[in-house]
Formats: structure tokens, sequence, C-alpha cells
């Protein structure tokens, strides 16, 4: 009964001490349907029944980091590398737009081939030709005056997920020279710059506490971000956590539940890593709270080349294909899709 009480004061106040945090975490079992019930309750409140589609353009596996749990690190060799021309973003984009997408993120490695001078061309051509559509960019870690260029050509939103908020964590994720504060530096500049901003975490990454996930909500709690991207860790097998255990979708579902009460109005994706590892994790996500699905519109031969981590899903498929049946999915689950841009609710009032 303490720890309902704890789920009602997080879904009143929008806030819980860590000690709290690690309380709920660690006796979920005994909380999860309750939390569900009032996540669900305020995704309604906010949202309805909607849930936002986009379409992600993944448009180049090169990266430069080497982050240990990546499948597309610099160190992996058995990589197949490509890159796509702004020709095909649009491409994609046009595809996209016939299915109804009014969302396109391009999401990359961090690809040092790309100038700012492409990334301003590709963004502006995509504003230029779809007029009515938002441009996400999900580019990794940049300086400010490259956030301020991008975002002058026209970029409306940013992913940058902070991986884990423990400086100690983060440095047991990543290779010497990535750091938090080098991260949680970015997201903050661009908020500054006036981003709808996400912020965000993998589940069951190794080494990671209950502690660490209770300070990930402080941390997104603080920042505020317009969007927040969580799934499973799951290992890809050509990396150094080959051998480490996958993250559940049990304790993803219970992660997003707290997000949803933490920040009750946040774009809050189900994403495609739980539906990995739970045949309808994304069902799932969205009755725990989750508002957004993010289908794959990349050219289909290059799909099982981004490969992130093991066993991806939907790699082999059309984009239309991929369209349809995440409508049935969505459907399926007591919900909608909406063809629209999909803004944070507070980026609609600023209009
Ligand atoms: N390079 C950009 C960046 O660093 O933000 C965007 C691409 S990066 C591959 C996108 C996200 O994939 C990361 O933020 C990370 O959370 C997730 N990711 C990478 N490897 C993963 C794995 N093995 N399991 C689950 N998620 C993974
Ligand atoms: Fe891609 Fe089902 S969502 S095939």
């Amino acid at each position: 009964e303490e720890l309902k009480e704890l789920v009602s004061k997080l879904y009143s106040t929008h806030h819980l001490e860590k000690g709290e945090y690690v309380s709920l975490i660690e006796n979920r079992d005994a909380v999860r349907d309750y939390l569900f019930e009032l996540s669900r309750s305020v995704r309604e409140k906010y949202y309805g029944k909607d849930v936002y589609i986009r379409g992600l353009i993944e448009f180049t596996d090169y990266c430069k980091n080497d982050c240990y749990y990546c499948g597309i690190r610099c160190s992996n060799k058995q990589a197949e590398r490509y890159r796509l021309s702004k020709e095909q973003i649009l491409d994609c984009c046009k595809t996209g737009y016939e299915l109804g997408f009014r969302t396109f993120v391009l999401q990359g490695g961090e690809d040092p081939y790309y100038s700012d001078d492409m990334i301003c061309d590709i963004v502006c051509s995509i504003k230029r030709d779809f007029p009515d559509c938002a441009v996400t960019l999900s580019i990794g870690e940049k300086s400010e005056e490259s956030y301020r260029r991008y975002f002058e050509s026209g970029a409306d939103r940013y992913l940058l997920r902070h991986e884990t908020a423990d400086y100690e964590h983060y440095s047991k994720l990543h290779p010497p020279g990535l750091s938090a504060k080098h991260r949680q530096d970015c997201l903050r500049t661009l908020k500054k710059i006036g981003y709808q901003t996400g912020a965000g975490f993998m589940v069951g990454s190794p080494y990671q506490t209950a502690e660490n996930l209770a300070d990930d909500m402080l941390f997104l709690e603080e920042l505020k971000p317009e969007m927040v991207g969580i799934g499973p860790f799951i290992p890809h097998h050509a990396t150094p956590f080959a051998d480490k255990p996958q993250g559940t979708a049990e304790l993803t579902l219970f992660m997003l539940g707290l997000v949803r009460l933490a920040l009750p109005d946040v774009l809050l994706p189900a994403t495609t890593a739980i539906g990995t590892i739970h045949p309808t994790g994304r069902e799932l996500a969205l009755k725990a709270g989750a508002n957004v699905v993010m289908p794959n519109l990349s050219p289909t031969d290059v799909r099982k080349k981004y490969l992130l981590y093991d066993n991806k899903i939907c790699t082999g498929d059309e984009s239309a294909q991929c369209r349809m049946c995440l409508q049935k999915r969505v459907e399926d689950a007591g919900y909608r899709i909406v063809e629209s841009r999909g803004d944070h609710a507070s980026f609609n009032e600023r209009k």
C-alpha cells in the first residue's frame, strides 16, 4: 500500500525522491497494475486514443563512435556500411508522405561524411518539398553552432538519448572520450535552441542498477524533454556486449509507465526494440502509456545493414507493409493512428 501511495504521489506531483523511485522499481510486481491504470489514464487525458507515426529513415550506418553495445560501432568490421544520397532520402519521404507520414526522422551513426552544409541542404529540401511535415534529426553529439544551423534550416526536433544519467555507468558502456556530461550538455543546448528534444535510455543495459534507473528518472524530471525514447538493451553478436543478457519487456514497460506519470504530456514511442524482444511489445507499450510509433521508411535493401542489435524486426518489409502492419497492431490494441505532425502539446500552443 505504501508503494501504491508512491505511484499516486508521482501521478499528482510528477516527482519522487531517488529512494522512492528505487523502491518502486525494486518492488514493481506489487504495483505494476496500479501504475499502468494511472499511466494509461494520463496518456488518454492528453492524447486520447491517438497514436502519432514517424517515418524513420536510417540514412547512414557509418559511425565514428565505438559504443560497446552498438552494432554499427566503428570497430565492427563485419558491418556492411552504406550511405543514402539526398535524392534517396527525398524518395523515402515521398513514399512516406503518400503513406500518411507527416514527420520524418533522419537517424544515423555519427558520420563525418555528411558535413553541416549537407545536413542543412537535406533538411531544407525536405521542408521545401513537404512543407506540412516535421523533420527530426538523430545524428548524435554536435557543436552548438551545428545544432543552430540545422535548426535554422528547418529541423524541428532532435533525438539524443542520454543512455544513462549516471557518469560512472555511462563510462562502462562507452569508450574513453565519450562522456555523460557532454551528452547531457548537448541535450540542454538542444532545448535552449528551441528543438522539441528527446532524451532516453536503454533498460537492462549491462551493469545497470535500480539506482541508475532512478537517476534516469530524476534527470528526465529536471530536463523536461518533449520526447523520451526507452527500449530494452539487446545484445549484438559482434560487440563487446555480445554475451550480456538482454533487457526485459517487463521492466521496459514499467519504466514507460513511470515516465508517463513524471512527464504527463511527453511524446513517448513504443520502440522497435521492445517489439523485437516481445511479439506484442509495441502494443503493450501503448497500453503502458506510449503514444508514438516509428515504423521504418528506409529502403528495403539497406534495412538489414542498420543493425544496432540482433534480430531487429521489420528489416524485410516494404514501408507500405510496415505501415499497414502497424495500423492493425495499433487498432488491435484499441488505439488509432493519426496522420498529423504530432507535435508536443506545448508546441501546438506556441503556434
Ligand atoms: N548516432 C545517433 C546517436 O548516438 O544518438 C543515433 C543513432 S544511435 C544507434 C540510436 C540509439 O540506438 C542509441 O541512442 C541507443 O540507445 C540505441 N541502441 C544502440 N545499440 C543498441 C542495442 N544493442 N540495444 C538497444 N538499443 C541500442
Ligand atoms: Fe514493420 Fe510490422 S511494423 S512489419
